[in-house]
């Protein structure tokens, strides 16, 4: 099935009100290309006005499970639907790592998202031991199966497979372990959700740049990118939005 591509930018911990020039240069190439879905995921600090620029849907970095509460320092998800959220990524291998989130947490996170009318964006992927082990497609299918909510809708589910090694590094898998990936998340996502997986968008990240996105864009069952770095500014970005109207066409 094709599904229409969607190209989200995560800027990490990145950016001040002046990037957000960076997201008024990428408005007008989101609008040239209708065929292509565009996100940016700004740091908390900059949601609400790049919200209100409105050309570019825009998304969270993560959530908390809970609407409210007394969680110092945390974000709800509702919070996020309140400053013009649209989207949030859940379970980010940084956050996976540096704030010790377990699949369980992401399932919870991801529920969250899509009970308080997000799109969940929920991240796996492989380290690099795990991939020399002949794991990769193991440890995926094992996240997925604990991270991905049961009763998910495909309009408010995406899956971002984000090879560990792959991340800001400039290496990306061959193209064939990117198709073999995809490929067994589609099975897996379709085992967990029946009809419903065939139309959960999967996203590949890892080291998406405007010399390699045609190529990565065009497996089967590549359904978008996760773009972190060359996110970071519209030279970089509109390029990988076009090579994804490219693939579409
Ligand atoms: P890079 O594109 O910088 O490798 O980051 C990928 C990523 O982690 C997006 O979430």
């Amino acid at each position: 099935m094709a599904l229409k591509k969607l190209v989200a930018g995560n800027w990490k911990m990145n950016g001040s009100h002046a990037a957000l020039a960076e997201l008024d240069a990428i408005a007008p190439a989101a609008r040239a290309n209708p065929a292509v879905e565009v996100a940016i995921c700004p740091p908390y600090t900059l949601i609400a006005a790049a919200a209100r620029r409105g050309d570019v849907a825009v998304g969270a970095q993560d959530c908390h499970a809970a609407p409210s509460g007394a969680h110092t320092g945390c974000i709800s998800a509702p919070m996020l639907v309140d400053a013009g959220a649209a989207l949030a990524i859940v379970g980010h291998s940084e956050r996976r790592q540096d704030n010790h989130e377990t699949d369980a947490d992401v399932n919870a996170k991801a529920r969250a998202a899509m009970a308080a009318g997000l799109t969940a964006i929920v991240c796996v992927g492989e380290t690099e031991a795990q991939r020399d082990a002949g794991e990769a497609v193991a440890v995926v299918s094992a996240q997925l199966a604990g991270s991905v909510p049961g009763d998910a809708s495909a309009s408010a589910l995406v899956v971002a497979y984000e090879p560990v090694w792959a991340i800001g590094t400039g290496r990306t898998p061959a193209v064939s372990d990117v198709a073999e990936m995809h490929a067994a998340i589609r099975g897996r996502l379709v085992a967990l959700l029946g009809g419903e997986g065939a139309a959960v968008r999967i996203l590949y990240g890892g080291s998406v740049k405007a010399s390699n996105a045609l190529e990565l864009l065009s497996v089967a069952d590549v359904d978008g990118a996760l773009v972190g770095g060359a996110s970071l500014k519209a030279a970089d970005f509109v390029p990988i939005i076009e090579a994804a109207a490219q693939a579409s066409a």
